[in-house]
């Protein structure tokens, strides 16, 4: 199938790279020249798992602008990007630009099938079918537009566009809907080669499509966004009540994940959710709301709590230290989350510029991120190794659960440091080692008076006397 990928963002690049691997024949389009240089000469442009093995052997042509030869495919996926305006809406010009575009260089009698990946709001692959049939009015070709979101992860890019664990699409149109469940066949029936390094996750032999109406699709990527939001505002809400009543929040979420209704993941109480998706989501979907005159209260608390919730550890270290004014805070972890560059909504970066703002000096940590890090904030000092980051520091605050920070040889750093405050805003070290190693810890959501023990001889030392 001859397939145009329009933007070469994390979705569109892993989406032609995949495309390409499974046997169609793709072109991917992006307006930045700087980007596209880096494809053309098989440059990985961001770090993901099995990109750079795809891009070295792949047959994609990456071009800067949409030709007639590229947008009379016979599918036109539009992958750019949906950032949020000043109040929250998702902004839809570069989408609307790339439709406008391929439908002006459509051939007569051509039947191309416009599909929306990027996350749109409800409504949005309805209203853009009614633009394409105005602006082909007089035309000799058709174009239907249909939904087909992307749930892939940052930093499991390729793995989740290839061994993904649904398709949806929304469509109306019934030659959309086999022209694109022939187009994610291989996918849906595991029929490819496999790439180096990337595993799936689970052993499923095929994968489970949803096909549906466009607005219900689109629908469905906002409602798995939220959900997660939501799942996880809950969790630090608790937290806070956990650490008031004298409880352990890793101790309930272990006891509550039980429950298959609910399950364990999305249940770890930390310094909440960030990322360039599920802000920019979860306040796009509020905004549809109100649009409808309708409140959802409950998604406008889940950010509320998410706000609150970076507010609550500054705050905390704050307490411990008696004041900010002056005192030298190291912050282990800028991404957004471990294993990825992205430093977009990033917790680490928006804790180090509150404490900036607070009078504190601050140090950040995170090989992958430096120079991003560098550039979002001249006052954040960026450190490449983590002793130069710790030396001499009032405090630590660690935010990223990357495999280095959980074999942090807590010890020897406190050694270097001024005083021994540790805020383990990911709850990922053993309490008891770092206080043992003179620190004092500021777990979330576990309160000193915990009562949870390893073993019963534990216990027993604990009580004996
Ligand atoms: N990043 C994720 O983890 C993720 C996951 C699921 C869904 N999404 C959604 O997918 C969409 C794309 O996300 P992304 O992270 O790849 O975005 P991105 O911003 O990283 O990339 C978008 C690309 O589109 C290009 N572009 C913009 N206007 C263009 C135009 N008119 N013609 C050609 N190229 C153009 C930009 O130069 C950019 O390289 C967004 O709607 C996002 O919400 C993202």
């Amino acid at each position: 199938m001859k397939v145009t990928v329009v933007g070469a963002g994390r979705v569109g690049l892993a989406t032609a790279l995949v495309f390409d691997h499974i046997g169609h024949d793709v072109a991917c389009i992006d307006t930045d020249e700087s980007l596209i240089g880096l494809l053309r000469r098989r440059e990985p442009p961001f770090c993901e798992p099995g990109l750079a093995p795809l891009l070295k052997n792949c047959d994609v042509q990456f071009a800067n602008e949409m030709t007639e030869g590229y947008a009379n495919s016979d599918v036109v996926m539009v992958a750019v990007g949906t950032p949020p305006l000043p109040d929250g809406q998702a902004d839809l010009a570069a989408v609307r630009a790339v439709v406008q575009a391929t439908v002006a260089l459509l051939r007569p009698g051509s039947q191309v099938t416009l599909v929306i990946k990027s996350t749109v709001p409800p409504g949005t692959t309805d209203n853009v079918q009614k633009l394409v049939e105005e602006q082909l009015a007089d035309h000799d070709c058709r174009a239907a537009v249909a939904a087909s979101p992307e749930f892939l992860r940052g930093g499991a890019a390729i793995v989740d566009t290839l061994y993904p664990d649904r398709i949806v699409i929304g469509a109306h149109d019934e030659g959309a809907k086999q022209r694109l469940q022939e187009l994610y066949r291989p996918i849906v029936n595991r029929a490819f080669l496999d790439v180096p390094d990337i595993r799936p996750a689970n052993e499923r032999q095929s994968v489970p499509m949803v096909i549906t109406t466009p607005v219900n699709a689109e629908l469905v990527k906002y409602a798995s966004n939220t959900f997660l939001v939501t799942k996880l505002s809950f969790v630090n809400e608790l937290a806070g009540l956990a650490e008031r009543v004298g409880g352990d929040i890793k101790e309930v979420v272990k006891g509550v994940g039980l429950d298959p209704r609910i399950g364990p993941h999305y249940m770890e109480a930390g310094i909440g959710w960030g990322g360039p998706c599920l802000g920019k989501d979860a306040s796009a979907l509020l905004r549809v709301g109100e649009s409808h005159n309708y409140g959802m209260p409950m998604l406008r608390s889940a950010i509320e709590i998410n706000r609150r919730q970076r507010r609550a550890v500054v705050e905390k270290l704050e307490q411990a230290l008696g004041s900010l004014q002056d005192v030298t805070i190291g912050i282990l972890g800028l991404a957004y989350k471990a294993g990825t560059d992205d430093i977009t909504d990033s917790p680490g970066i928006e804790v180090a510029s509150m404490l900036i703002a607070a009078g504190a000096r601050v140090r950040g940590y995170d090989p992958g991120v430096a120079t991003k890090a560098a550039q979002h904030n001249p006052s954040l000092r960026v450190c490449s190794t983590i002793e130069e980051l710790i030396e001499g520091c009032d405090a630590l605050f660690l935010i990223s659960n990357a495999q280095q920070f959980q074999e942090l040889p807590v010890a020897e750093l406190g050694r270097l440091m001024r005083r021994r405050v540790l805020v383990d805003a990911k709850n990922l070290l053993d309490q008891r080692s770092v206080e043992a190693a003179g620190f004092t810890y500021l777990g979330l959501g576990r309160s000193r008076r915990s009562t949870a023990y390893a073993t019963r001889s534990e216990f027993a030392a604990r009580h004996s006397g």
